[in-house]
């Protein structure tokens, strides 16, 4: 095959003309930043330790051992009518057996099913969390935040980096990630079955069984849960994507660039939201769970 050889001598003058502007490749976590870059990077690995360490712990123990002995459930409150129930466990598919009649209103199939394995531990925790877990795994600002905090690669911005070989998420196993589009929709649903879950804390039953609005602090709790979430669940990236129309160019339809400048909003304080909805929602089961426990009085407001 004839070599053209005007075109080799351009690419060489070419790259000539670059290996004078680009920066000198670094050495593994060699950098130039005065300032302390790995700061970022521990806080988000430990706080993203502890909070998958916690969460994990919570969904092996849903129930508690009470005083006089008894099995109890861990992740839901119902002292003096109250109905307060864990985001870690919700939406309730099943409940245990047995369970208190007012928390088995919360199941959608009814109790504990024949096909569970025996030897598993049975926690409802664990035919849900999956959902938001992955959604949180897959978002764009988490990815960013634990490809650096948990593997180092990259280290950090303008810091030498482990390997000279850039793959990007375009081959297996990061080409996985694309399913956050997905775990959006879910995401989505979760927020309108959190909202139902804070609407029920509002309401109290008395010793009639009568049904009665309220206000704890738990409901309180509950209903700032739901609002974080939302906060962070409107501002993905995916979702403002879906909102403007899955254009490229969403100002060329200006109901598209309304709607994606909304969703830009919550977006601009993504991270904000991602830690602050994180930190609510694992409060929030420590909030029930010592509640039910007995370990923190609920204060009722009205
Ligand atoms: Fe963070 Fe979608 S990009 S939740």
């Amino acid at each position: 095959m004839p070599v053209d050889a005007s075109a080799v001598f351009l690419k060489i003058q070419f790259s000539m003309a670059y290996a004078d502007t680009l920066p000198p490749q670094r050495r593994f976590a060699e950098t130039m930043r005065p300032d302390a870059w790995w700061v970022q990077p521990l806080a988000v690995f430990l706080g993203f330790t502890a909070f998958i360490v916690y969460a994990t712990w919570a969904a092996f123990h849903p129930t508690f051992r009470a005083a006089n002995g008894a099995e109890q459930c861990a992740y839901w409150f119902g002292g003096q009518g109250a109905d307060y129930l864990s985001p870690f466990f919700s939406p309730q598919l099943f409940h245990p057996v047995p369970c208190p009649a007012r928390l088995a209103q919360h199941s959608w199939f009814g109790g504990q099913p024949g096909w569970w394995p025996g030897w598993l531990i049975f926690s409802p925790a664990f035919l849900v969390l999956w959902a938001p877990a992955g959604f949180r795994f897959t978002c764009y600002y988490y990815r960013g935040a634990y490809y650096k905090a948990f593997w180092a690669d990259p280290m950090n911005c303008a810091v030498g980096e482990p390997r000279q070989r850039y793959l990007g998420e375009k081959f297996f196993p990061l080409v996985i990630q694309n399913v956050h589009r997905y775990f959006m929709y879910l995401a989505v649903i979760f927020i309108f079955i959190l909202a139902r879950d804070a609407w029920d804390s509002f309401g109290f039953t008395d010793a009639a069984g009568a049904r009665h609005f309220g206000v704890g602090v738990g409901s309180l709790v509950l209903t700032l849960n739901v609002v974080f979430l939302a906060f962070y669940t409107f501002g993905c990236h995916s979702l403002r994507h879906l909102i403007g129309g899955f254009l490229d160019e969403p100002s060329k339809k200006p109901l598209c660039a309304r709607s994606w400048a909304c969703v830009s909003c919550l977006n601009r304080r993504h991270m904000m939201w991602a830690w602050i909805s994180l930190f609510w929602v694992g409060f929030t089961d420590v909030y029930v769970r010592l509640c039910a426990m007995g370990v923190w009085h609920d204060w009722r407001i009205f």
